[in-house]
């Protein structure tokens, strides 16, 4: 696998590539990676001739009382993780790569960003948008590979590569979970045993909202009703929200008749944790 170390580096690789007609794979992380992200490489392994993974921790995503300084970074067990999964190049920026002197240039957009995470984190997507539109400038992929559990991230940048009329296709790949419902996330390492077991209810919600829905109930207040009686029944009280919205648009939803996503984001022990599941059923 190649490092690229600098923008010059993966400029030159991304020239390179493209004039021997050579489709790009992208798969854009903040590294501490996981079986989620591993997902997103294989799938992109699968479907481009050469695929390349970047690893930034991204400043201008985290709020001031965010967890930007304690994020875990492990730059050289994620590059093996990567490695084996048969990703070809590894682009691991400095913060100068990225955002060079003088940076003033913010990508922002609205609508789909001003509600849910958009509410809680100001400026995130406006941070996320942005490190994402100069990874694309960048590495100019056929396909970047995003991980649904980021559902509001995931339809933000769709959004964007719309509206900027970027040249490439957006994949998004279903959520990975252990085998007892937890979604995968970097964060969870953050969990003492005993929170994990508390956040789990996150996941034991959404389920039994699906239940509900899998046996006719379209009532938007009684799915969330749902998951909000299991995070209480578990203690979690600091939800950010629990809410039922249409999938592409994001746009909040009375009810699941059409296809739909139910999202939440909620604190365990200091932890802010976000999960959601599709309703799709014809
Ligand atoms: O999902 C993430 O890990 C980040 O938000 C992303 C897309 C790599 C941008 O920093």
């Amino acid at each position: 696998m190649e490092l690229l170390t600098s923008r010059q580096l993966v400029q030159a690789w991304t020239r390179l590539n493209r004039q021997q007609g050579r489709t790009i794979g992208f798969v854009p992380t903040m590294g501490a990676l996981h079986e989620g992200h591993l997902s997103l490489v294989r799938r992109a392994v699968a479907e481009n001739d050469l695929v390349v993974a970047s690893i930034f921790v991204n400043p201008t995503q985290f709020g001031p009382n965010e967890d930007f300084n304690r994020y875990p970074r492990e730059p050289e067990r994620d590059a093996q993780m990567l490695q084996q999964a048969g990703c070809h190049a590894l682009f691991l920026p400095q913060v100068e790569d990225i955002y060079p002197a003088g940076s003033s240039t913010r990508v922002t957009v609205s609508d789909v960003t001003e509600q849910l995470c958009g509410l809680f984190r100001p400026g995130h997507f406006q941070g996320v948008a942005t490190v994402v539109a100069i990874l694309f400038n960048l590495v100019m992929p056929t396909r970047a590979y995003f991980g649904k559990k980021d559902y509001q991230q995931w339809v933000v940048i769709r959004r964007m590569v719309t509206d900027l009329a970027m040249d490439l296709e957006i994949i998004g790949m279903e959520t990975v979970r252990e085998s007892d419902g937890m979604a995968l996330s970097s964060r969870n390492r953050y969990l003492t045993p005993q929170q994990r077991q508390q956040a789990l209810a996150i996941s034991r919600g959404l389920r039994a909202a699906l239940a509900a829905y899998q046996s006719g109930c379209r009532e938007g207040h009684e799915l969330v009703g749902l998951v909000m009686k299991t995070l209480e029944q578990a203690g979690i009280d600091r939800v950010d929200y629990a809410a039922l919205h249409q999938i592409d648009s994001l746009a909040p939803a009375v009810r699941a008749d059409a296809p739909s996503v139910l999202l939440v984001a909620a604190h365990v022990g200091g932890v802010r944790l976000i999960d959601n599941l599709e309703l799709t059923t014809p």
